[in-house]
């Protein structure tokens, strides 16, 4: 691994393996969110042309679910060193919750988009929305009753690619936390972010399907890795 001292810029990718002790449920684990439903069901623009009251009811569930987590040590350590580090960081999260910006955390970009958010296919306006969809509500810019969840379906173009890009091409270190690198392009990022001459560190409870492209890869839970990890970057030198 790279001497800490060098590093300046920071790129951190983040999945449902650092939200997993706030209570919300992975993805691909045994009995999780993919087993309980079928992805062509319920996160797919098709599924929604099919059914949309289906996909509605789903996101509805979610988006309650969510409000009543609390962020974890992870998060928390995440937030400390956004404000603290004094370099380049960007926090691409996958996630689709909140808890990096209720713990604080600032330089967050949600390239799956965000359960809190509704955006009006009729206007393109996105709005913040804790509430359901599924009665089909106005959108308070236009009126017109096009709401869907701001989520990035399979099949749909991830958001902040551009922004992301740029920070990878900068970055010292790239971060990939809770995920288990199944799903492109965030799964490619490592690759990208060696070729473009990071050091490269995974954080997770298992190997992701990846593993190999990092060049350290520390194995656990989020709560104490994270918080770990962000001392040992703070500590003075
Ligand atoms: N601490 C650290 N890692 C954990 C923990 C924990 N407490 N609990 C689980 N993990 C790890 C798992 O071992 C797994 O490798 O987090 C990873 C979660 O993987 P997935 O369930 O596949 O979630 P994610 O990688 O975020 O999925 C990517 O797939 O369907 C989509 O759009 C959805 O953004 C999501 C994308």
């Amino acid at each position: 691994m790279r001497d800490m001292g060098t590093i300046r810029n920071i790129v951190i990718l983040t999945g449902a393996g650092i939200s997993a002790e706030s209570g919300i449920d992975t993805f691909r684990a045994e009995g999780g969110l993919w087993e309980q439903h079928r992805i062509e069901d319920v996160a797919t623009p098709e599924a929604f042309e099919r059914d949309p009251d289906l996909v509605l009811r789903f996101y509805d569930m979610r988006r309650e679910s969510i409000q009543t987590k609390e962020p974890n040590a992870a998060h928390l350590a995440l937030a400390r060193l956004d404000r603290e580090w004094a370099g380049e960081l960007l926090i691409v999260t996958q996630n689709v919750d909140d808890l990096h910006e209720r713990a604080g955390a600032q330089r967050v970009l949600h390239m799956h988009g965000e359960h809190l958010n509704a955006w009006c296919t009729d206007c393109d306006a996105r709005s913040r929305w804790t509430g359901p969809l599924k009665q089909r509500p106005a959108c308070p810019g236009c009126g017109a009753r096009a709401l869907r969840p701001d989520v990035v379906w399979f099949g749909e173009m991830p958001y902040g690619m551009d922004k992301i890009y740029s920070a990878l091409r900068t970055a010292d270190l790239f971060v990939s936390i809770g995920t288990s690198g199944a799903v492109y392009p965030a799964a490619g990022f490592v690759r990208d972010a060696r070729e473009l001459g990071a050091a490269t560190l995974e954080l997770n409870l298992e190997r992701s399907q990846g593993s190999g492209w990092f060049d350290e890869s520390r194995l656990g839970q989020a709560s104490e890795l994270v918080p770990a990890w962000v001392d040992e970057l703070l500590a003075p030198r």
